[in-house]
């Protein structure tokens, strides 16, 4: 498992692993705007400001996933403990 935190209130919540990063957000009155939820659109994209995203969409570049400073959290996970998220 691993944890996401909100950068704007220091707010910190774990993310289930049966659970998407959207799905543990919103059981926390976190609500990202999404479409497909297949990592295809891009309407879900977040800034990650510290922490290795676990890249599942099909979406961003290989380049852009390199630079771990974005990710779709519809789909995509962490590598790291925390994903500290531009929210
Ligand atoms: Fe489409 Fe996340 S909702 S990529």
């Amino acid at each position: 498992g691993f944890e996401v935190q909100l950068s704007s209130s220091g707010e910190v919540f774990a993310v289930g692993k049966d659970e998407s990063v959207v799905e543990a957000l919103a059981r926390h009155g976190v609500f990202v705007e999404t479409s497909c939820e297949q990592g295809i659109c891009g309407t879900c994209l977040l800034r990650v400001l510290e922490g290795e995203p676990d890249h599942r969409d099909m979406y961003l570049s290989d380049d852009e996933k390199r630079r771990n400073d974005q990710f779709l959290p519809c789909c995509s996970r962490s590598r790291s403990k925390r994903l500290v998220l531009g929210l």
